[in-house]
């Protein structure tokens, strides 16, 4: 092993030095500035990343005999005390120092010398931060999939408990057409099945290594990139320096797949608002996720899916902050980046909270099947079911659409559903009405025969669970 060269100014001269940038520099940076271009207050949230990533480098620049032995023990011992003082708050961290990376690599000096000055050896901070936020975004990635599918598993059970649960199917929120309760929610277990495949995707591009770029063209020392990459779980290097520096659109790809789930998870907020107002009376949600009016004794509110709907505008806002942090950049690194991190830790830790808080709220949902039954027989939801029947008697659809119409203009004129009225007024409407109309007009009957894959039929939800269940446990 021959001996470590001691590092001299790197290529984007960002060394450590607390007052000034070095000799480069004839006076200290003013104290505003100094607080305006800090990130240390919230990139300090990369910090075991950072450690991470700097023991990789580490190891693998001694391994291509740029680093000594001893120099790199020095750096696993001093890391590692810096770790535990992390963990336990007593790390002090410091604006004089900006950022995370200085923080620790300072850190680093102060305890083990020069071993720390070595340490940042073809490598730039700007390598380094992607390095990070990447590492970070992964197990962001990971926790939020985990939980996606916890929420899933609860609407997959709450599908199956309601498989029979008929209520009206909306379009315009008019009542269209009767569906099952199961059936409704498995429509939002394949939205979060989608989003969940985006997350998977999303995530095999955040799982490159940028480091070995440095500052934006690599380095003169014989690195070994691939090494690193294993060292750290990445599934390749990413392949140009400047790129790698350079573009947040794996974060951006994260916001806009997290952006989707929200406006998914709001969706269903919206419908849970309606489904519990009075008016609707479908489901109550748990005391324990609603809030009473401290001037209105009587209300019960749900502000638990109304904060999910208003966070998702949040969320959606962190989407379209990073694209136009990104739009104007010239390559290759600019401090525009260093604005990246607050929209994706905030984008995060809202998504994971509201999908902790909704398998809660959902399990903890109190469903009025007669409210959602009663709803179904007042809507007229089975003329649909009255046309089909006419036309399997010959009809055409267009002649049968036409005479349910007629039906149903005297139906509601009389305040009545169309089950309600007599075989002799159906056959006013259409001659080849018979007594067997009335299994078609019944809610159940108009479940049971759309008995196809992706139908509404008890049994196909039920097959759907199952698929579902299989899905989820692959
Ligand atoms: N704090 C910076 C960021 O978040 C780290 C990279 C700084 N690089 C530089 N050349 N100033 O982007």
């Amino acid at each position: 092993m021959k001996d470590s060269p001691s590092s001299g100014p790197q290529p984007d001269g960002d060394a450590p030095s607390p007052h000034t940038w070095s000799g480069r520099f004839s006076e200290p940076v003013d104290e505003l500035v100094k607080r305006y271009t800090a990130s240390v207050g919230f990139d300090r949230r990369l910090a075991e990343f950072d450690i991470q990533g700097s023991l990789a480098h580490a190891r693998m620049l001694h391994e291509v005999g740029v680093l000594s032995a001893a120099d790199l023990a020095d750096i696993e011992r001093g890391m590692q005390k810096l770790l535990t003082d992390i963990r336990a708050g007593r790390f002090e961290w410091s604006i004089e120092l900006e950022d995370v990376h200085l923080n620790i690599e300072r850190r680093l000096t102060d305890l083990v010398g020069g071993a720390g000055k070595r340490l940042h050896t073809g490598r730039s901070r700007n390598d380094q931060v992607a390095t990070d936020v990447r590492l970070w975004l992964r197990t962001a990635i990971d926790d939020i999939a985990g939980l996606l599918r916890d929420l899933q598993i609860r609407l997959v059970d709450l599908a199956e408990e309601h498989a029979d649960t008929v209520m009206p199917g909306f379009t315009h929120l008019q009542v269209a057409q009767p569906v099952t309760f199961g059936h409704h929610l498995m429509a939002y277990f394949e939205m979060l099945e989608r989003d969940r495949e985006r997350l998977a995707d999303c995530r095999r591009r955040v799982n490159r290594l940028p480091l070995g770029a440095a500052a934006l063209a690599g380095t003169t020392y014989p690195i070994d990139r691939a090494r690193v990459a294993q060292l750290l779980g990445f599934e390749a290097v990413a392949e140009n320096s400047l790129d790698a520096v350079s573009d947040r659109d794996f974060g951006i790809e994260f916001c806009a797949c997290a952006a989707l789930t929200m406006t998914h998870l709001s969706r269903l907020s919206e419908e849970l608002i309606l489904w519990m107002s009075p008016r609707f009376g479908f489901v109550m949600l748990a005391d324990r996720y609603c809030t009473g009016s401290s001037i209105m004794p009587q209300k019960k509110n749900p502000d638990v899916p109304e904060l999910v709907r208003g966070k998702t505008g949040r969320v959606n806002g962190h989407l379209v902050s990073l694209l136009t942090l990104m739009k104007g950049q010239p390559l290759a690194y600019n401090k525009d980046n260093q604005e990246d991190k607050e929209p994706l830790f905030d984008t995060a830790d809202t998504l994971c909270d509201t999908l902790r808080v909704f398998a809660g709220m959902m399990s903890g949902i109190t469903v009025n099947a007669a409210a959602m039954r009663a709803a179904a027989a007042e809507g007229f939801a089975t003329a649909t079911d009255l046309a089909d029947y006419l036309v399997r008697k010959g009809l055409p659809f267009r002649e049968a659409h036409e005479a349910v119409a007629r039906a149903v203009r005297t139906a509601a004129g009389q305040g009545k559903d169309l089950a309600e009225l007599t075989l002799e007024e159906l056959q006013r409407f259409s001659a080849l009405v018979g007594e067997d109309v009335f299994a078609a007009l019944t809610l159940e009957g108009s479940l049971a025969a759309r008995d196809h894959v992706g139908g509404t039929a008890p049994r196909q939800v039920r097959e759907a669970v199952e698929r579902a269940r299989r899905r989820l446990s692959a």
